[in-house]
């Protein structure tokens, strides 16, 4: 008797506890994984995002999030700027839409809150972000048509403060921000009244650290740092001069050139003209109305999905491209007769490496003619053949690799970089060519050209099938250069005697 009561008692525990565990799983199933993070629950975990509700114990919906159009009333400038933005693309775009499929499927979902906690973070924090596999030649996403805006305004005007102090470098990266949806719009005017909204200061977002919770990305499980603009930044000129991401993608490209040359921000540029009225019904002008445009580098996305307006971001980010970098020549003799040409590349005006962020995906590379006078043709590399980059041509950008050292460039896979070829802020590279000049020339001709895609043709007819986008090609920068062979004779000479000091 005593022994069947002790056994019943067992059970019923072993029963109590099943169902605790059970129903346990079902409220994390339904509702959202929680995760400690030195002590911390981060609800969207491996996204460091949080949401602050004003009701306590109230759930993030898609209402307590505004729709653009509504700021538009008021704020044209503002919205005019950020449709045409990768912003406001950002869950759409269907390059990433492919990307994200691939890693949902390899990963078993695992993704889901890592990609969409910078590309639809109220996708994430309202959960309605669905995979749908008949979209797109992989599979695609849904979600609450707010969250299908992307990186809105109400995105970055609710952001009320970061969670960087607990990723694993106490930098910010993977969404590490705070959004308090609501009433309060936060930015950087001070006394401001709107009638239609609360306001209030936000010291974050005058700075990078506001925007590097999402430009910066850390694989969530070997912590190896996939993309790194805004650490790039810090370690750059311009950190260092109080420059931020802010004075040169929130501003007219023409102002973000002077930036970079007077190495100075953007409100302490001699007439500045960005002075203008924040929003309808402003008492006061303000001394800087900033551009929501975000140009990058991109020229191809928005207008292929139809963005109205895209070819004016368009029109800025190729002028972006074609003042970052600066070419110059360097040719030296070298042994057995032939020639060196170095081909100094500097990135003159991006506050970061030159390209940035998706470096193992971007392309960034020289095309290089030598021609004579008798016209013979002495080198060439570098020259695309159906808009693929040939393996000679000298690059910059980062080679990913796998855990075992495999070339890879699916973002999960990426446990490191096993060749860095970027171009730092203010720095330069170079590409180095050997040539011979045949006796009878007297003099010769050096051409480059330094060219940008946002992606390889490959990577493009994967993502999105055969022949769906031809990837334009941007020539960034191109010089050319005569010389004579005498010229070449007393450089020879002046090395010799250098050598022989
Ligand atoms: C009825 C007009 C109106 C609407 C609609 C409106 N705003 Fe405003 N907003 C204003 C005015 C006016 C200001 C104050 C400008 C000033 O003081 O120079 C303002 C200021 C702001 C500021 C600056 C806050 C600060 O303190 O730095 C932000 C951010 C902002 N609005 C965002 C939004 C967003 C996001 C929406 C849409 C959800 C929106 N606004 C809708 C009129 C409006
Ligand atoms: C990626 C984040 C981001 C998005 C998206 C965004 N803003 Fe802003 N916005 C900012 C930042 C940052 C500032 C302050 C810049 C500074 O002072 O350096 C700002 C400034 C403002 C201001 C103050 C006046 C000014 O222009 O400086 C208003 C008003 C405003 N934004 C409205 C909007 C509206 C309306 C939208 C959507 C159509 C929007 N913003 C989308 C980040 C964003
Ligand atoms: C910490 C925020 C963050 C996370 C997490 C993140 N991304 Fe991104 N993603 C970005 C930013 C910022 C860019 C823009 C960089 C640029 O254009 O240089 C971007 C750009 C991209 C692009 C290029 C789009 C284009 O058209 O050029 C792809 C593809 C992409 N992300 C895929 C992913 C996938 C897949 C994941 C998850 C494995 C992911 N991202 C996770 C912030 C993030
Ligand atoms: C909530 C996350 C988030 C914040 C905050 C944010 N971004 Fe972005 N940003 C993105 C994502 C995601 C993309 C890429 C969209 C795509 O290509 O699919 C992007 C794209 C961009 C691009 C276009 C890149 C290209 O290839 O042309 C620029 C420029 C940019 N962001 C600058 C900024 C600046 C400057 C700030 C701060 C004022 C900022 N962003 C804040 C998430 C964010
Ligand atoms: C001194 C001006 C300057 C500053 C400061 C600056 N950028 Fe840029 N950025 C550029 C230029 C020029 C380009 C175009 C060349 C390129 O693609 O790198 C660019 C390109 C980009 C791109 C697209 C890169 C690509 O090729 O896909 C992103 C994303 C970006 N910037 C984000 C940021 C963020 C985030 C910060 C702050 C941490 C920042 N930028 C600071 C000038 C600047």
């Amino acid at each position: 008797m005593k022994h069947a009561l002790h056994w019943s008692l067992h059970h019923r525990l072993t029963l109590l506890a099943l169902v605790l565990i059970a129903s346990l799983a079902a409220v994390l199933a339904t509702t959202r994984i929680s995760i400690a993070e030195g002590g911390i629950a981060f609800p969207y975990y491996p996204a460091f995002l949080k949401v602050e509700m004003k009701a306590e114990g109230a759930q993030p919906m898609p209402e307590n999030w505004q729709d653009p159009q509504i700021c538009a009333g008021c704020h044209p400038r503002q919205y005019k700027g950020w449709s045409t933005s990768m912003h406001s693309i950002s869950f759409k775009d269907p390059v990433f839409q492919a990307e994200w499929a691939l890693a949902h499927k390899a990963t078993d979902g695992k993704t889901l809150n890592h990609c969409g906690g910078c590309h639809t973070p109220i996708g994430v924090a309202t959960g309605t972000v669905k995979f749908d596999p008949s979209l797109g030649k992989h599979g695609g996403f849904t979600a609450a048509p707010i969250a299908e805006k992307g990186v809105s305004c109400d995105v970055c005007h609710t952001i009320s403060g970061t969670t960087a102090v607990h990723t694993s470098t106490g930098n910010p990266g993977n969404a590490s921000f705070v959004m308090s949806p609501g009433r309060v719009k936060r930015a950087t005017l001070k006394d401001s009244k709107s009638p239609f909204h609360d306001t209030e200061y936000s010291e974050l977002h005058t700075k990078s650290a506001f925007c590097a919770n999402c430009h910066n990305i850390f694989h969530p499980d070997n912590r190896f740092p996939v993309e790194h603009t805004f650490d790039e930044w810090k370690a750059s000129p311009y950190a260092q001069n109080g420059i931020q991401c802010q004075d040169c993608h929130m501003v007219p490209v023409d102002t973000a050139i002077r930036v970079a040359d007077e190495m100075k921000p953007a409100k302490d540029l001699a007439d500045h003209g960005l002075g203008g009225f924040a929003g309808m019904g402003a008492k006061n002008k303000r001394d800087i109305v900033h551009d929501h445009g975000f140009v990058g580098g991109n020229t191809v996305i928005a207008e292929a999905l139809g963005v109205k307006g895209a070819s004016e971001n368009k029109a800025e980010a190729l002028k972006r491209l074609q003042n970052a970098a600066e070419l110059d020549f360097e040719i030296v003799p070298a042994k057995g007769g032939a020639n060196m040409l170095k081909v100094k590349v500097t990135n003159k005006r991006a506050g970061h490496h030159l390209p940035t962020s998706l470096t193992f995906i971007r392309q960034i590379w020289l095309e290089v003619h030598i021609t004579d006078d008798q016209g013979n043709e002495l080198l060439n590399s570098g020259v695309a053949k159906n808009n693929h980059v040939p393996s000679d041509a000298v690059t910059f950008i980062n080679r990913s690799v796998d855990k075992d050292g495999k070339p890879t460039i699916n973002p999960w896979e990426i446990a490191n970089f096993d060749h860095l070829n970027t171009i730092p802020p203010k720095g330069f590279r170079y590409g180095v060519y050997a040539f011979h000049l045949p006796p009878a020339a007297k003099g010769f001709k050096v051409q480059a050209k330094l060219h940008y895609q946002s992606y390889a043709q490959g990577v493009a007819d994967k993502l999105l099938g055969e022949g769906k986008l031809t990837v334009p090609t941007v020539v960034m920068k191109e010089l050319t250069r005569d010389y004579s062979a005498a010229d070449m004779k007393t450089a020879l000479s002046t090395t010799a005697k250098m050598a022989a000091r």
